[in-house]
């Protein structure tokens, strides 16, 4: 069902406590963020991920603060009513300064109600200034891609007894530094149960159980838009790559059979004015 209100952290709270799951999507443009909230998907994320589909990069590292506003700006153009999340690009919060500037600047210039940051344990402090200059923070903790380089590949984290306590324990310093929600990426459902259950803000799960209290994944993943394999924890609810290819394939054929266009794509004219234009061209030839 479509949105019909525009959607606050206090809704997805009031979800949490409630005992209600709510669904986010990755979005890159209008179209499919206006889709989505057509569909009632409650929160939009324009994920870094946004690399591969709209970039046709290899990973995240190359995203830019400036192509990912300029997206951002156009999801919410899209969505206005979505709770709309922006994903904090790689290095673009280094420092707590540069943190607060480009976090302004999704706010400021995109209408973002949140921003979201691969972070860890270490980066305490620059959540904390983040919130005590007014922005609302989503930590991703768990697998952080942005990372994957320096940790040479994507490891799901808190397999073990430590990494799970590790896990736990870092969450709740985000949430008491006043993180308005965390996402968990690749973490077993023990311990995002864990979580979930002890956060006071929304717990969002991507590839982390069913215990989290909303669940996000990449759109041109579970539409089956994407070439590469796909994440373990990703259903596909669609297969559209093959359908867009077949219409692909189609116009490229009746273009160059004579097919399309046809005459009722034409813009005719008027028969009194064929006739003037048949007699000037007479005259010309
Ligand atoms: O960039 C992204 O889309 C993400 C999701 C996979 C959570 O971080």
């Amino acid at each position: 069902m479509a949105l019909e209100k525009k959607i606050k952290i206090s809704d997805l709270q009031k979800l949490k406590a409630a005992g209600q799951k709510f669904a986010m999507l990755t979005a890159y443009d209008a179209t499919m963020a206006a889709i989505q909230e057509a569909a009632g998907v409650e929160v939009i994320l324009v994920g870094d991920s946004l690399a591969g589909p709209v970039l046709g990069l290899p990973d995240t590292i190359g995203v830019s603060m400036d192509i990912s506003v300029a997206l951002t700006v156009a999801v919410r153009r899209g969505a206005p009513l979505a709770y709309l999340v922006a994903d904090m690009p790689f290095l673009s919060y280094y420092t707590a300064e540069m943190a607060i500037a480009n976090a302004g600047r999704y706010m400021v210039e995109a209408g973002v109600d949140c921003v979201k940051v691969e972070t860890n344990r270490k980066q305490l402090e620059i959540i904390r200034s983040m919130v005590q200059a007014g922005i609302p923070v989503m930590p991703h903790l768990g697998l952080t891609p942005q990372r994957a380089i320096q940790l040479g590949g994507y490891k799901v984290a808190g397999k073990t007894a430590a990494d799970a306590i590790e896990v736990i324990q870092t969450a709740e310093m985000m949430v008491q530094a006043g993180s308005s929600a965390l996402l968990l990426e690749a973490v077993p459902p023990e311990p995002a149960e864990i979580i979930t259950r002890r956060s006071p803000v929304p717990v969002i799960g991507c590839g982390a159980g069913k215990f989290c209290d909303g669940y996000v994944v990449v759109t041109h993943d579970m539409l089956g838009l994407t070439p590469r394999k796909t994440p373990k924890f990703v259903r596909k609810y669609a297969d559209l790559r093959t359908p867009m290819q077949q219409a692909f394939e189609t116009y490229v054929r009746e273009c160059k059979t004579g097919l399309y266009p046809a005459p009722e794509h034409d813009y005719p004219m008027g028969e009194e004015e064929k006739a003037v234009l048949a007699e000037w061209a007479k005259k010309k030839s």
